[in-house]
């Protein structure tokens, strides 16, 4: 029967498991979770680049450590099932395919008892594959690994160091250690302080009880809590009731319930410089927070709810759904290996997309009205193009005949023939301001221009271009490109010019595919400027700093 025993390959394996989808920030909070698992009251992390370009990472917390059988036990693939399922602990990997994610080197240092001296064992990759087994190192305490102890971890407490940090940057440089390699690890100091601030908010933040305190330092610096619902000035809308969701077992288990909060942040035209930078309003930050234990594990998107629809529609980035659940509903939802993903089914989809219903449209409402009185608040001035069309004589453009204002069209002498008629919004009485070029509240196909025919008093309506107000190129390209000199006056000319060029050959056979034209144009522009942020008044800002560069 023995050939019915069939082990892993040890290199392969061990090789094979580094890209389970882990980056730098997941893997080190993977890391981080043992260390709140076993109580620690401190974590710290220290990132080093040695002159050589050598990385080392080092983890050290003051939880209750471990005696060098436990710490065996912790550098298994399949460590043994923790007493505390409420613990973020699960499936007895995460230490391990979360180092070797960023290195080939990973050591645990650990002691349980004070005054004990200290265990300590590790992995090495290569040595793996050197000797095709499951064989871990055994070696005494470094230096460096002593310094790191004493410096980050308790009496007790465990501290885990990655060497050999092959992917810890995603480049490689030419002269390791030097100028470039530092400012990349600066930046990857940053990214993580910001990362741990946001995924152990809870923990980190002493005026929220729901979870114990828990301080924690990267380099020296404190990891300050960030709470993406931002509490102190958002509102949460569903009522107690709404707020518990009773979840049945799968196959047979227990079941539980998860608990769902939806808050709809304030608008940043109502926020000082201060608040916007704790809001933090982007597209991508709109949706789903869903905290297993306390932890948050996915920071934001709709997880299919809302349908394609529902995916970082800028108008919905005032909404947040803070949604918590315990290890008793892992099955439930599919908690995958990293406790990074869950899954919702059908029926739970359903529940939260009615449950959300209001909620989602009173949030779009806000940013709607808000963003209207911005933009009319902001007041792209289209004057410029209006003056220059006005004072250039020779522009080839078609006259206007006659138009009708109630059934909105024209009747046109242009390059297809002497009385064409062309349907198309009709203006009396605009201001000369706005003749030409104007943006407008009132297209509602969703196309970003259309042409016109407009007067300043009730005939003598000239060939101009509507823009729309509310398509995403005029909230993002034009409301940024406002404070850039003649970006504006140049967009609006090139609008223009379109319009009238349509009009110059526009008859009733060509008008539909002009229109489908526009549609295709404006809809693309749309699609490609989905992840684009909508500006904010803080853009425009930046945008004139960078211009002035
Ligand atoms: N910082 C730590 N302090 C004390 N014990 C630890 C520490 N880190 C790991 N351990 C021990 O090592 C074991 C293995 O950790 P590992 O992260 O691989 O698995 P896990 O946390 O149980 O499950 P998961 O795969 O979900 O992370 C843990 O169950 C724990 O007993
Ligand atoms: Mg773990």
């Amino acid at each position: 029967m023995t050939d019915l025993i069939n082990n892993p390959d040890a290199s392969r394996l061990i090789f094979g498991l580094r890209d389970t989808g882990y980056n730098f920030k997941t893997a080190a909070a993977d890391i981080i979770d043992n260390s709140i698992a076993a109580n620690a009251t401190e974590v710290h992390v220290r990132i080093d680049l040695r002159q050589d370009g050598r990385k080392f990472v080092y983890f050290g917390d003051d939880g209750h450590g471990m005696d060098t059988a436990g710490v065996h036990a912790a550098l298994r693939y399949g460590s043994p099932e923790r007493a505390n399922l409420a613990s973020l602990g699960k499936f007895g990997l995460g230490l391990k395919t979360a180092s070797s994610s960023v290195c080939k080197r990973f050591t645990v240092i650990s002691r349980k008892n004070p005054g004990a001296p200290l265990a300590k064992l590790a992995w090495d990759l290569d040595h793996v594959e050197d000797t095709g087994t499951w064989e871990m190192l055994r070696e005494p305490v470094e230096a460096h690994e002593q310094e790191a102890w004493d410096e980050l971890c308790g009496e007790t407490g465990t501290l885990v160091v990655w060497s050999k940090c092959d992917r810890l940057l995603s480049k490689h440089f030419d002269e390791p250690g030097g100028a470039r390699e530092l400012a990349a690890i600066r930046r990857l100091r940053v990214g993580l302080k910001e990362h741990l601030g946001m995924v152990y908010h809870r923990f980190l933040d002493a005026g929220d009880g729901r979870q114990r305190l828990v301080q924690m330092s990267v380099d020296g610096e404190a990891v300050e809590p960030w709470n993406p619902m931002f509490p102190e000035k958002s509102e949460q809308v569903l009522s107690d009731a709404q707020q518990v969701i009773d979840m049945e077992g799968v196959d047979g288990d227990g079941g539980g319930q998860a608990r769902v909060r939806a808050w709809i942040l304030p608008h940043a035209s109502s926020l000082s410089d201060a608040e916007k930078r704790q809001a933090r309003i982007t597209n991508k930050g709109q949706g789903f927070y869903i905290y297993r234990e306390g932890r948050l594990i996915n920071p934001g998107g709709w997880l299919g709810v809302f349908g394609a629809h529902g995916t970082f529609e800028p108008h919905m980035s005032l909404l947040r759904i803070e949604f918590d659940f315990g290890h008793d509903l892992d099955e439930a939802f599919y908690v995958d290996v990293k406790k990074s993903r869950i899954l919702f089914d059908p029926a739970i989809e359903e529940h939260l997309t009615t449950l959300l219903r209001n909620a989602r449209r009173e949030a779009e409402n806000r940013y709607r009205r808000k963003e209207r009185e911005r933009a009319a608040g902001t007041g792209i001035d289209h004057t410029p193009a209006n003056t220059s069309i006005n004072g250039t004589p020779n522009l080839k453009k078609p006259v206007v005949q006659e138009a009708d204002p109630t059934a909105q069209t024209a009747t046109v002498s242009n390059a297809q023939g002497p009385r064409i008629k062309i349907a198309g919004p009709v203006h009396n009485n605009v201001s000369p301001a706005a003749v030409h070029v104007a943006a407008v509240d009132s297209i509602t196909t969703g196309e970003l221009w259309v042409p016109s025919f407009r007067s300043t008093t009730t005939s003598g309506h000239v060939p101009a271009v509507e823009l729309n107000r509310h398509h995403d190129f005029y909230q993002k390209v034009y409301l940024r490109a406002a404070s850039r000199g003649y970006a504006v006056e140049g967009m609006d000319l090139l609008f223009w010019a379109f319009a009238v060029a349509e009009i110059e050959y526009s008859n009733a056979e060509m008008q539909p595919i002009f229109t489908d034209i526009r549609e295709v144009v404006s809809s693309n522009l749309r699609k490609l400027l989905r992840d684009v942020p909508v500006a904010q008044p803080a853009d425009v800002e930046d945008d004139v700093e960078a211009g002035e560069e």
